[in-house]
Parts: C-alpha cells; sequence; structure tokens
C-alpha cells in the first residue's frame, strides 16, 4: 500500500515525473468551508480540541484539491498548554501566553508524562483522518520545534525578533536550557503518540530558527532536532521525518545529513536552483514557492511554480509553498498551482 503513497516515495528518495503536493495551512482561512467549520467550532482552540471538527477541516482541501497529503488540524503551541502555559488566541493578534522567565516559571510546568491529559483530543483527530482519507493520501503529524515553541513560551506571544528567548538564553542559560530540555521529552511523546495513532509522517516546524546563529543555531536548531528523530525512529522504525529550519539559510546546507531528516524543508528567501545544488544533494527537499502568488495569481504564478519542479526535477521533491497560505489567497490560484504541477 505504502508504494501508492507519492508522499513516501519522495521521502524514501524516490525522483518522479510529477512531484507529489501539498501546502502549509491548506485548511485555513481562506477556504469558504473551513471559516463554516470554525465558526461552528466557536473559535480556534476549541476547533483544536474538537476531533471531529478538526479532522473535517483537515479532510476540506483534500476533498476540494486532491493533495498528496493531509497534515493534522492543531497547532505548534497546543503542547505549551499541555504543559501548564494559559494559551488563548484573540482575533487579530495571534497567539498569547503566559511567560517563562524565571526557574520558578519554569517549575510552575507539569510534568511532561501529564500532557496526554490535555492532547488525546489531538490523537482522537489523528485516528479520525486516518480511517477517512483515500489510500493515495499520506497523513502527517506534527510539531513545533523545541525553540520555536519556546520563543511563544517564554515571550508570552510571536516577536519579530525572538529578542526575549535570546536573552533569556543569555541571563539564565539553565532555566532556558530545562525549558529546551523538557520541550525535547513532551515532543518525542507528543509524536509518538500521533504516530501511534496513525500519522505516517511527522513533521518538525522550527519556524523561527533563522534568527539562531553559528554555535546557537546547532545547539538549539540542529540538536534537539536530531534527539528527537532519532527517538522517534528508535520507537516506530522507518517514520520519514520532514525538518523545517526556517530560514535557515546557510543552515539548511547539511541539515538533514546532521539531524537524520528525511527530507528538509526549504523557505522562499532562497531559490529553488541554490536549494537543488546544496540541500537536495542530501535527499529529499519540500518547498518553495512564496505563498504571495496564491494571492497575485496570474502568469507568474504558473511560470514560478513550473520553474520549481523543474529546479528540483533531478531528485526526490515534494513541492509546497515556502510558508504557509495567507487568508487572503484566492483559492482557484491553488488550482491554477496544481495544474501547471500535474500538467
Ligand atoms: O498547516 C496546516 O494546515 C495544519 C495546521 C497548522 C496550524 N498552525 C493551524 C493554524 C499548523 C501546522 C500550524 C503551525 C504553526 N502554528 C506554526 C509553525 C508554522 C509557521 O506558520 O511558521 C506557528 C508559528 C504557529 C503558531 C500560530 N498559530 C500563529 C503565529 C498563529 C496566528 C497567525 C495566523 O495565521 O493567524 C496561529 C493560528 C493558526 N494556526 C491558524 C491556523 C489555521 C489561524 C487561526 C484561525 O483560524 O483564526
Amino acid at each position: 500500500m505504502a508504494e501508492d503513497k507519492t508522499i513516501l516515495r519522495a521521502l524514501a528518495g524516490q525522483v518522479q515525473a510529477i512531484p507529489p503536493v501539498w501546502m502549509m495551512r491548506q485548511a485555513g482561512r481562506y477556504l469558504p468551508e473551513y471559516r463554516a467549520t470554525r465558526a461552528q467550532a466557536g473559535d480556534f482552540l476549541s476547533l483544536c480540541y474538537t476531533p471531529d471538527l478538526a479532522a473535517e477541516v483537515t479532510l476540506q482541501p483534500i476533498r476540494r484539491y486532491g493533495f498528496d497529503a493531509a497534515i493534522l488540524f492543531a497547532d505548534i503551541l497546543l503542547i505549551a498548554q499541555a504543559l501548564g502555559a494559559d494559551l488563548w488566541f484573540s482575533t487579530g493578534e495571534g497567539p498569547r501566553l503566559s511567560t517563562i522567565t524565571s526557574a520558578a516559571d519554569l517549575a510552575r510546568l507539569k510534568p511532561v508524562d501529564e500532557i496526554d491529559a490535555v492532547l488525546a483530543p489531538v490523537y482522537e483527530t489523528v485516528r479520525i483522518v486516518a480511517r477517512a482519507l483515500p489510500r493515495e493520501t499520506t497523513l502527517i503529524g506534527f510539531a513545533g520545534a523545541p525553540w520555536t515553541v519556546a520563543t511563544y513560551m517564554i515571550a508570552g506571544r510571536g516577536t519579530p525578533d525572538q529578542g526575549p528567548a535570546h536573552a533569556l538564553m543569555q541571563a539564565d542559560p539553565a532555566t532556558f536550557d530545562a525549558l529546551i530540555e523538557m520541550l525535547i521529552t513532551a515532543t518525542i511523546e507528543y509524536l509518538s503518540a500521533q504516530i501511534a495513532a496513525g500519522a505516517e509522517v511527522v513533521k518538525l516546524f522550527d519556524s523561527w530558527a533563522g534568527s539562531l546563529k553559528g554555535d546557537a543555531f546547532a545547539r538549539y536548531a540542529v540538536a534537539p532536532t536530531r534527539r528527537i528523530i532519532a527517538a522517534l525512529k528508535a520507537r516506530h522504525p522507518g517514520i520519514p521525518v520532514i525538518a523545517f529550519p526556517r530560514e535557515a539559510e546557510q543552515g539548511y546546507i547539511g541539515f538533514a545529513k546532521a539531524t537524520g531528516a528525511d527530507c528538509v524543508a526549504i523557505d522562499n528567501s532562497v531559490s529553488a536552483d541554490w536549494a537543488a545544488a546544496h540541500v537536495q544533494v542530501d535527499g529529499c527537499v519540500q518547498g518553495n514557492l512564496d505563498p504571495k502568488y496564491m494571492v497575485l495569481g496570474g502568469p507568474e504564478l504558473v511560470s514560478e511554480t513550473r520553474r520549481i519542479v523543474r529546479a528540483f526535477s533531478q531528485g526526490p521533491h515534494i513541492f509546497n509553498l515556502g510558508h504557509g497560505i495567507t487568508p487572503d489567497a484566492d483559492p482557484d490560484n491553488v488550482q491554477r498551482m496544481l495544474g501547471a504541477i500535474r500538467g
């Protein structure tokens, strides 16, 4: 059965004439059917924690577009809530959390073995989606990478430069390291449970990896990813892992080898030709169309899509955007992108 799945083939290193495709945030506000289900749920977090509705929005883009992969509908910050942080989403403001700025704040978090009490509905969503998906569609589970989740837990919100997290790393390295350790352990448990529930691939989102430089990149982007992947592969032999150290630039080079990732996802700040030469040499890559084309459309959407397909055509490739599709995207542009990929 696995051989029918184009995503699994790409992750195994196979070169395919037509690359498999899915999109980050494919279940999202640009889709009217998503907005309707979200309204039914009441708010974003209720949607994440109501398995029937979370499964429904996971499946919506598969029904509409026939993507090769479905990604579990949840959020990278649920794990912070499961560890005892307060989490809320205020409209127009993005996520807000209670902050961690001291050893005392850290000590108030819950033990890692209690996260399933909060995250059980997420595993139920995975089970429902796994049963409902067409046989050729791959189910991707995910988590935030420890550094990225820590940046939100420390600052209590999204920050343009991750200043508060860098400040804690300098001022109180013991507390900072203890938080990263806790997140490594929790992420292994969380992804392991998603795999046990039916996720066939998992992806680690390190959205803020780009602000880690030099030794900090090695310690807080590479090493946690390597440890999480090693633990997952020990428990679930053969489970493919996609790593997304967003805006890592030169850090993309050798990232798969250094971490054991089966695929490196590339943002759109680097060119596909550069990534083919420097990253795809080590195996599968995912990416990297600029999400702005989903808003702009036009002939550039088609030519850029074709250019990326061509640039990666000599190696294993999963077509995706360089970051999530935005709420102002036109759903018809997604169809045009698929036409340009699949012909
Ligand atoms: O990709 C998917 O379709 C799967 C579901 C998914 C969501 N968030 C749903 C979501 C995934 C994989 C994520 C990952 C995520 N969440 C990341 C890493 C990827 C990235 O974008 O860099 C981060 C940093 C978060 C944290 C987060 N969640 C932010 C910053 C926001 C607000 C920004 C925004 O787009 O509004 C969210 C909310 C969120 N997560 C939405 C969705 C569909 C929009 C919420 C809504 O419906 O109102």
